[in-house]
């Protein structure tokens, strides 16, 4: 099994992410840490633990991080994600209490304790948490496998300003610590996660299944849509975060190219931009695997597939 820490801001596509985590017998996760994002943490870390008990995985323990951003105050995307950020899901106050260690405490000790190059990171909220415990514990690099994460724009076009992705926005300066940390980095952008809307027949396919996780995340998803229909006409919500799993579960879903990647943190107007150098023309190493392409039916089959066999 591949271990693996998550980091998110859940957010509806956060949640859809951790329940194709969660039930993977592929993956073994180590824990979830909540970043401030979508939502605040107090949120963010609150909707962990009801995602989490709802996937019946009392077992996997689950931390609050940062509260905000390295530099920047926090910026939050409840006109996208709704007042609790996973609005769409009936609430339950869950039984699972917050971890006392702090979350990036949590990663550092986990990396420490591992193999040279051992875990995955998956970070699908602004990456603070994970800048952080490399700030703090540089000598956790050489422990991490891989960085998996969600963020990122270039042909695409930015959600937040017309440069900038939302989770890269929020805290450019820790997408910057971390394009620069030397490890394995794997990039879902907006160029690719919006290849993979939702519609309302991959809505009823969830509703159709029967239980109560396929039920809450077509609960979720009918909110999520919302707001792109009513933004850019589109049919239904992009499953940005899910990307990640999804690749580690099936990587043929996706094409991918090595480029390098670097962000803006000091221009006011492109805060947050990902220069992504897709076609070579800096002569900079590559530090990171782009995705840019994404089998939309192969990637939903995925998702209600396990999804079905909660
Ligand atoms: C990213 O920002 C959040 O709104 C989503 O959860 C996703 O992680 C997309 O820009
Ligand atoms: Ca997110």
């Amino acid at each position: 099994k591949l271990p693996i820490i998550i980091d998110c801001d859940p957010g509806q596509d956060d949640a859809l992410m951790l329940f194709l985590a969660l039930n993977a017998p592929e993956l073994d996760v180590r824990g979830v840490v909540a970043c401030g994002g979508n939502v605040p943490l107090a949120r963010t870390e609150l909707n962990c633990r009801i995602l989490v008990e709802m996937a019946g995985r009392t077992d996997v323990p689950v931390f609050a991080g940062c509260e905000g951003p390295m530099v920047e105050p926090l910026f939050t995307a409840e006109y996208v994600h709704g007042e609790t950020g996973i609005d769409g899901i009936d609430f339950f106050e869950p039984t699972i209490e917050k971890q006392a260690q702090h979350g990036v405490d949590f990663i550092i000790e986990t990396l420490r304790a591992a193999e040279d190059n051992e875990i995955t990171l998956v970070p699908t909220g602004p990456l603070t948490n994970i800048a952080m415990a490399l700030v703090k514990a540089p000598d956790i690099a050489a422990k991490i496998k891989q960085i998996v994460l969600m963020g990122g724009a270039s042909f695409e076009g930015g959600n937040v300003t017309p440069s900038a992705e939302f989770n890269i926005y929020v805290d450019p300066h820790a997408a910057d610590v971390v394009m620069r940390c030397g490890r394995p980095i794997v990039m879902f952008g907006l160029d690719v996660t919006h290849q993979v809307m939702t519609d309302d027949k991959v809505v009823a396919d969830m509703r159709a299944l029967d239980n109560r996780v396929a039920h809450a995340s077509a609960g979720m998803l009918e909110f999520f849509g919302q707001y792109d229909a009513a933004k850019y006409s589109a049919d239904g919500g992009p499953l940005h975060d899910p990307c990640t799993i999804a690749w580690l579960l099936e990587p043929e879903i996706f094409e991918l190219k090595a480029c390098h990647v670097a962000i803006e943190t000091r221009s006011e107007l492109t805060r947050g931009h990902t220069a992504v150098d897709f076609w070579g023309v800096t002569g900079n190493t590559p530090n990171a695997m782009w995705a840019y392409k994404a089998d939309r039916t192969r990637f939903f089959a995925l998702l209600t597939e396990r999804l079905a066999q909660y």
